[in-house]
């Protein structure tokens, strides 16, 4: 599966823009703030109908203008996919397959399966449980359509079970029956994700650890341990237990949206004794194992986005993770860097089809290799 073509207008610095793609390697080039990752981000709105990088979709559109539009044309198992992503300020985003709209943006995910590698990364290491939490959710969506739909009910229904806790407690009065038809709701949904998540981490696990001896030259151990409140009890029974407590906290303090992943470098956390080289890698190889794991339950090579993976690596690291990428296990590659020369210089050590786009402040370049 690639991309063919891009066009944007008005997303983010780009007025307007079309590009045509190389199926294996494209490289973005030019100075900071150019709009390099924003492209990347394009991309990315396509397969995930959100930005990797700002949540808020209005601020993605070209400051002093009213929409924006990003168009795609993929080819996926021998067809052409036209995706259609319009926001227009103050409406509903409009997100097409073949010029039918979606009813919902849910049904989207997973059509066109793609991985990013960015700074922003670190986030997972640095950032709260929610942030690992999300991690676990884009990526399990990406493949498990009934995952994606049990985790959006589950929130739902945890949002209304904290406001009837809260609402009981402004009010003096508990309706128990209606606390338990939420708290069966609750499980019923909770046990299935968390049985999808332990099973998902399960099997990320050894692929992750092959990437990172692969990247690293086997000199450390790594881990990643799902942690989960599920795992010790029934969720059903941990909610009555928790009842009281619940009710004076007025918000539901145990169930899925608990878990947590444990980062770990020689059994102990990342985020503690890891340098930054160390976590760059570790970073990357959950990606690389990511990228494997979609790979073979999706039957189709993702698009692979990678941003300013030059500032994170020495260059022996990035030639072995170019050598890596170029082979025929990876399929489309998109890669952003300030250096011209550089880059140039990393695909001159492969035998692959390569686009260099330079981009200018008017113009963009494109020279093919
Ligand atoms: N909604 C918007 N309207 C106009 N410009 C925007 C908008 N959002 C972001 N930008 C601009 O996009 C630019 C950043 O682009 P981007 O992050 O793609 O740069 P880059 O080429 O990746 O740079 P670097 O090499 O520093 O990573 C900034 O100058 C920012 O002002
Ligand atoms: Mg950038």
């Amino acid at each position: 599966m690639y991309l063919k073509k891009l066009s944007l207008i008005n997303f983010k610095n780009f007025e307007h823009v079309e590009l045509e793609f190389s199926e294996k390697i494209n490289c973005f080039t030019g100075l900071n703030g150019i709009g390099k990752t924003n492209l990347l981000d394009a991309i990315y709105y396509l397969s995930f109908c959100k930005s990797y990088f700002n949540q808020i979709d209005s601020q993605n559109i070209k400051h002093d203008t009213d929409f924006f539009v990003i168009q795609g044309e993929f080819v996926r198992q021998e067809r052409l996919e036209m995706i259609y992503c319009g926001l227009k300020s103050g409406k509903k985003k409009i997100f097409k397959r073949n010029d039918k709209e979606y009813e919902k943006l849910s049904e989207h995910i997973g059509l066109i399966p793609a991985v990013i590698i960015s700074p922003d990364d670190n986030t997972l290491i640095i950032g709260g449980s929610e942030e690992r939490r999300k991690y676990i959710d884009s990526v399990i969506s990406q493949f498990d359509a009934d995952y994606l739909h049990r985790l959006i009910k589950y929130n739902r229904i945890l949002m209304q079970r904290n406001k009837m806790l809260k609402d009981f407690s402004a009010q003096k009065t508990v309706f128990k029956e209606t606390l338990d038809i939420y708290d069966e709701q609750l499980a019923a949904e909770g046990s299935v994700i968390f049985s999808k998540r332990l099973d998902f981490i399960d099997k990320l696990l050894p692929i992750f650890q092959k990437y990172y001896s692969l990247i690293s030259k086997g000199q450390e151990t790594v881990d990643l341990i799902f942690k989960s409140q599920l795992l010790e009890a029934n969720f059903i029974e941990m909610l009555q237990a928790a009842r009281n407590k619940d009710m004076m906290l007025e918000y539901t303090s145990v169930g899925i949206h608990k878990d947590d992943l444990s980062l770990e470098l020689q059994n102990r956390a990342i985020k503690k004794i890891g340098s930054q080289g160390q976590q760059k890698t570790y970073l990357a190889a959950l990606k690389f194992a990511q990228y494997e794991f979609l790979k073979s339950v999706s039957g189709l090579k993702p698009i692979l986005l990678l941003d300013d993976i030059f500032d994170k690596f020495d260059s022996e690291r990035v030639g072995q993770i170019i050598e890596l990428t170029a082979d025929a296990d990876f399929g489309q590659i998109f890669i952003t860097d300030t250096n011209e020369n550089r880059i140039k210089n990393a695909l001159s050590q492969i035998s692959v089809k390569s686009n260099v786009y330079s981009i200018e402040k008017n113009t963009i370049e494109l020279e093919q290799k």
